[in-house]
């Protein structure tokens, strides 16, 4: 049976490409998409992709996982910085949960230096550009073998 990992993106990640390309590169979250997916093929893993604006969906999708997901990779966004619900929501989750920034976010404003969500993860990729999600999909597959 092929192992699942939900790849989950937060706020503002709809707009990758458009947005700051000076921080987070000129790359579409379908780009990252078809990245993950294509890898995710090669490496046997089931893949389901998700992006929300909404810390409630996120929430909601995270509790899905429980069921429906060996791991998780997380780019929570800005709610690293804020939410305790997300971080909650990885407590009551069983596998592996890996983190991923595509910025280097220890460069940047100090609020963003604290993730609640590193409390839960089991590994933080930031700084990769969108490798990072590549890079946490090959952990994933470690971890889960
Ligand atoms: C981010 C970093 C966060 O601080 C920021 O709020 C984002 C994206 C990243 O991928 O580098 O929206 O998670």
């Amino acid at each position: 049976m092929p192992k699942t990992v939900f790849v989950l993106n937060g706020p503002n990640l709809n707009l990758l490409g458009q947005r700051q390309p000076e921080i987070y590169g000129s790359e579409t979250l379908a780009d990252v998409q078809a990245s993950c997916a294509a890898l995710s093929a090669e490496i046997g893993l089931e893949m389901r992709f998700e992006q929300s604006n909404s810390e409630g969906t996120l929430v909601d999708l995270i509790q899905e996982a429980r069921t429906a997901a060996d791991a998780i990779v997380l780019n929570p966004a800005a709610y690293s910085h804020t939410s305790v619900a997300i971080l909650d929501a990885l407590k009551a989750f069983d596998g592996p949960v890996l983190e991923v920034h595509i910025s280097n976010i220890h460069q940047r404003e100090s609020f963003r230096h604290h993730s609640y969500v590193s409390l839960r993860a089991d590994g933080v990729i930031a700084g990769c550009g969108t490798q990072g999600y590549l890079l946490a999909l090959r952990r994933v597959a470690t971890l889960l073998a």
